[in-house]
């Protein structure tokens, strides 16, 4: 694309944007997901819609080693298959976690249908964000507000985390929308959130450090890493086209989450990795440095902005804040990991040329 089209396009960024974000509303309504499953899979469905309840009675692991081993050939639609993915991952979690304490051996009864359609999807037999946040929501009015379909313990709390990990998502909508349609330059100011979510992580999990047996399916136990936001494609979308560059252990981290984010995504953050930046700065075109620096900006700014919330997280929390250290990034300390992560961000900014 040549300068001259880039730097059109530029300054119809505003224009692009308001047009995405009325689109992004659109798909945002036109994708909304499945909430029922064929009658065949009430069974499953009861279980999920129950799960506090089963957990908090201390009855969810009876209950799903009488479950009948269901076929998955009454499953036809991508949505069918990603809800049904979502209940029995929220079953299994239940499951190993019932007790406070993990369950070593996942019942074939539920190991089998799982890990069929955790293959047939591409995702690793875990809940992951594509799960629990892109696929766990329904309108809840006519006026655009959204529900979790399957709430887990913690109530209002935890339906809130998804709830506001799914709006930051809508909010990238347009920036995303922008990189698809190949606009090098856009910006992502509206992808601020106070939010929240940070799941327990199975691998390198103290309470469950040799993972977990899928029985008829694995005899070794699985260690799988647990749902996280960082798992968000959106963000690495972003860091692809910008070309924001990590290093070492955070690029390898980064990459190793993108192995539970689903193919499509991971396909369209490797097609958005290019050399734009490189590119830019070789037109030596201050418009352009800058449009491109604001946009790195804002993804400086949106990552401060999660550092404060982790590090207020970390403060309310108390004990669990303690245990976020020792998690999730192979144990290496997290407030390093994410301001590595932002500092990597700052990096990418250019030194704009001087105006002739
Ligand atoms: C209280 C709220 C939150 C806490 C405590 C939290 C915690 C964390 C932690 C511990 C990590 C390190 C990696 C990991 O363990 O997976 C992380 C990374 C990450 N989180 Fe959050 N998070 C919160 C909210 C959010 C929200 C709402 C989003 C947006 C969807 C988000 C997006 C990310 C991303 C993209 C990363 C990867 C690092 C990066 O690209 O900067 N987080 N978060």
């Amino acid at each position: 694309m040549g300068i001259f089209s880039i730097l059109g396009l530029c300054l119809l960024t505003h224009f692009f944007l308001s047009l995405c974000f009325d689109f992004s509303i659109l798909l945002f309504h036109g994708l909304l997901l499945q909430t029922k499953l064929p009658d065949y899979y009430e069974v499953w469905m009861d279980i999920a819609c129950n799960l506090t309840h089963l957990i908090e009675s201390r009855t969810l692991r009876d209950v799903v080693q009488k479950m009948p081993e269901l076929s998955l050939h009454h499953l036809h639609s991508h949505r069918e298959l990603r809800l049904a993915r979502l209940a029995l991952g929220i079953i299994t979690m239940g499951y190993v976690w019932q007790e406070g304490q993990m369950a070593p051996v996942l019942p074939r009864n539920i190991a089998v249908p799982y890990c069929l359609l955790s293959q047939k999807l591409c995702l690793p037999p875990i809940l992951v964000y594509a799960d629990l946040v892109l696929a766990n929501w329904k309108l809840k009015d006519p006026n655009g507000n959204i529900e979790v379909i399957f709430s887990l313990p913690g109530g209002e709390t935890c339906s809130g985390f998804l709830i506001v990990s799914m709006l930051v998502e809508k909010a990238a909508g347009p920036g995303i929308m922008v990189c698809t349609s190949i606009v090098p330059i856009f910006h992502i100011s509206t992808l601020y959130s106070s939010s929240v979510i940070g799941m327990n992580q199975w691998r390198n999990n103290p309470m469950l450090p040799n993972g977990l047996v899928y029985e008829d399916i694995s005899d070794e136990p699985v260690l799988l890493s647990g749902g996280s936001a960082g798992q968000s494609s959106s963000i690495q979308c972003f860091d692809a086209l910008l070309c924001v560059q990590h290093s070492d252990e955070t690029a390898a981290f980064l990459a190793h989450i993108r192995e539970y984010m689903p193919a499509p995504h991971q396909r369209l953050i490797h097609s958005l990795s290019g050399s734009l930046r490189d590119f830019i700065m070789s037109c030596s075109n201050p418009d352009l440095c800058r449009s491109y620096n604001s946009c790195i900006t804002a993804l400086l700014d949106l990552r401060n902005y999660h550092i404060n919330t982790v590090a207020k997280y970390r403060l309310c929390t108390g004990g669990v804040g303690m245990a976020l250290d020792s998690r999730g990034t192979g144990g290496s300390n997290i407030m390093g990991f994410l301001k590595t992560v932002r500092n990597n961000t700052q990096n990418a900014l250019i030194a704009e040329p001087q105006e002739m």
